[in-house]
């Protein structure tokens, strides 16, 4: 299913900023000392530029921010108001594509929210020419899989479970999707071209202030899980339920694990 850029839009509006306060800052900081000047950063998946908006007064001074999609839409909407100090270019194209040529005069690479939605082949083509490009690499809030819900209840696990089982699900077209699986596979390759490595957690922790961002969130796990298992339709629609009242009532509290990773060349 590919969603259509004005949903897509609203979600990552709805989640800006839930994503600024959860990536890991100790990796900025280090992004930062590790990007020479000038400062050009290719950002792969950009979306609307939420990256570029929390990112840039990190990195601080003059910046060119190179946006990386395949929906013309998102981009021309994150080209629409960069931050001060920021010249936007746009790329439009399916990173499976990406090549050394693509990334020509970065010195940093990144991405947010996008490695778990990638196949083994796109993950490949980003970091083979990221490594090509012979920069750093910092990418955030790669799902890992892991749910926590506040109070918990039996039927989260179950959820949790064909949750994955459908980010890791086969396409018809073939492609099979890395899920929570993506950040360790990108961390590998990484490892095995002799790259440096740290990574960090930098989980979603929604409470009260987030109802609307949760409300969407459930929803979209919830589907997602019983879509993948139609034998939790039932129990999914209860659990649906029970758990939007406790959100009513500002008795609810989610924690979605990801993690950051940043790597650099020897
Ligand atoms: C979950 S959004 C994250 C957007 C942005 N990085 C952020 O954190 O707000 C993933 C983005 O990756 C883009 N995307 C996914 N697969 C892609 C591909 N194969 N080629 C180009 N863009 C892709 C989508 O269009 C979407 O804008």
């Amino acid at each position: 299913m590919t969603i259509d850029a004005p949903t897509l839009s609203a979600w990552l509006a709805r989640r800006e900023s839930a994503d600024a306060r959860s990536r890991a800052p100790e990796l900025a900081t280090h992004a930062a000392a590790l990007t020479r000047t000038p400062r050009v950063v290719h950002d792969l998946g950009s979306g609307t530029g939420g990256m570029m908006r929390w990112l840039a007064p990190v990195l601080g001074g003059t910046q060119t921010w190179v946006l990386h999609d395949w929906d013309a839409a998102l981009l021309a909407e994150a080209a629409a108001a960069p931050p001060d100090g920021v010249t936007v270019r746009t790329h439009v194209a399916d990173l499976a594509g990406l090549d050394a040529a693509d990334l020509a005069g970065a010195s940093l690479v990144t991405a947010s929210a996008l490695l778990d939605v990638l196949d083994r082949r796109q993950l490949e083509a980003i970091v083979s020419a990221s490594m090509s490009a012979g920069v750093p690499v910092y990418v955030t809030l790669s799902v890992t899989g892991r749910v926590d819900l506040d109070p918990p209840h039996a039927a989260d696990r179950a959820l949790e479970t064909a949750f994955n089982a459908h980010q890791r699900r086969a396409h018809g077209d073939g492609r099979r999707l890395l899920g929570p699986d993506a950040v360790e596979v990108a961390a590998d390759l990484f490892r095995a071209g002799g790259w440096s490595l740290r990574t960090a957690e930098a989980p979603w922790d929604l409470g009260g202030g987030d109802r609307a961002l949760v409300e969407e969130w459930l929803d979209g796990w919830i589907d997602a899980a019983c879509a993948q298992d139609p034998t939790l339709t039932d129990s999914g629609a209860a659990h649906r339920a029970r758990r939007r009242a406790q959100l009513r009532d500002g008795a609810l509290r989610v924690r979605v694990a990801h993690r950051d990773l940043l790597a650099w060349p020897p």
